[in-house]
């Protein structure tokens, strides 16, 4: 079997030419304001990717760096000041944090109706309710549109989710076991036994661990679907800059044995941006000015 691939960059500019229409419509741009922390070359890449589309799209960006020494208060007081600039519509502050015990700070102080990452526990609980009305977290709403758009059904099949990171796993689960997608969710993660046979079991397979070839041939069932959403650098000295963009998933093994398959870069990436941009717009339709 050689398995199609789930091609994420052509599903992203599809929604990014439907949001350039809309930004078009409006008065006033959407504005969303991007603050980093400290020096994580991949996080850096992942902003600036979202800077740039933002721009392609007619999307204003602010982005705030702070050094990795900011202390909670320093983070907070800059949220705060975009959570009370009307100008602005979005906020996102780039995870992971060098201090992850400030995560759930960050989270609470976003004000939810510019959650465009939908990580405060405001809307985090709307999906948990499996409630609409909140901003969904972009990586597992890029999933779900990637799935549908290949048309595979998750109804009444059992979906593997390997990570429960509140980025990816954890709101992930709750989105295929919402009504309307009705899957049969196994969230599986690190201190999971067994997580071969269990992996191997999945109808669809998704793999958010971030470690590379984890997800080796023998986790996969035949036909199986597969979403690899491991953004993992390893190093290559063939490479020009000495490493190498790889997933969760041994991909030439996958070829052979999954009937769908993303491929690492180009399957899961682009669609995050695409459904942040999605959400940057209905945040701004949303609050207006
Ligand atoms: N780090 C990796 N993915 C994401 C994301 O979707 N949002 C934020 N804020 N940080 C991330």
């Amino acid at each position: 079997m050689t398995a199609t691939l789930l091609d994420g960059r052509s599903a992203a500019e599809e929604i990014l030419g439907a949001i350039v229409g809309e930004v078009s419509r409006l008065d006033r741009p959407p504005h969303l304001a991007i603050l980093r922390v400290g020096e994580n070359e991949a996080s850096r890449c992942y902003v600036e990717r979202k800077c740039a589309t933002a721009k392609r799209i007619g999307i204003r960006t602010t982005s705030r760096v702070l050094t990795a020494s900011a202390n909670l208060e320093e983070i907070i007081g800059q949220i705060d000041r975009w959570n009370g600039d009307s100008g602005i519509h979005g906020i996102l502050v780039q995870m992971p944090l060098p201090d992850s015990a400030m995560h759930g700070a960050v989270f609470d102080a976003i004000d939810p109706k510019k959650d465009v990452d939908g990580f405060n526990p405001h809307n985090f609980g709307l999906l948990a309710q499996g409630r609409g009305g909140g901003f969904v977290p972009c990586t597992p709403n890029g999933i779900v549109h990637l799935l549908r758009r290949y048309g595979i059904a998750t109804s009444g099949r059992h979906v593997v989710v390997i990570g429960r990171s509140t980025i990816v796993g954890r709101p992930l689960s709750l989105l295929l076991q919402s009504r309307g997608m009705d899957a049969t969710v196994t969230q599986c993660h690190s201190k999971s036994e067994n997580l071969r046979e269990i992996a191997k079991s999945g109808h669809i397979l998704i793999s958010a661990a971030g470690s590379p070839g984890l997800v080796g041939g023998d986790w996969i069932g035949d036909g199986a679907v597969v979403v690899d959403v491991g953004q993992n650098f390893i190093a290559d000295p063939s490479a020009p800059s000495g490493k190498r963009l790889v997933g969760d998933v041994d991909f030439a093994a996958a070829l052979d044995r999954c009937s769908y398959v993303t491929p690492v870069p180009g399957g899961v990436g682009p669609l995050t941006v695409a459904m942040l941009m999605k959400n940057v717009l209905m945040a701004r339709i949303a609050n207006g000015c």
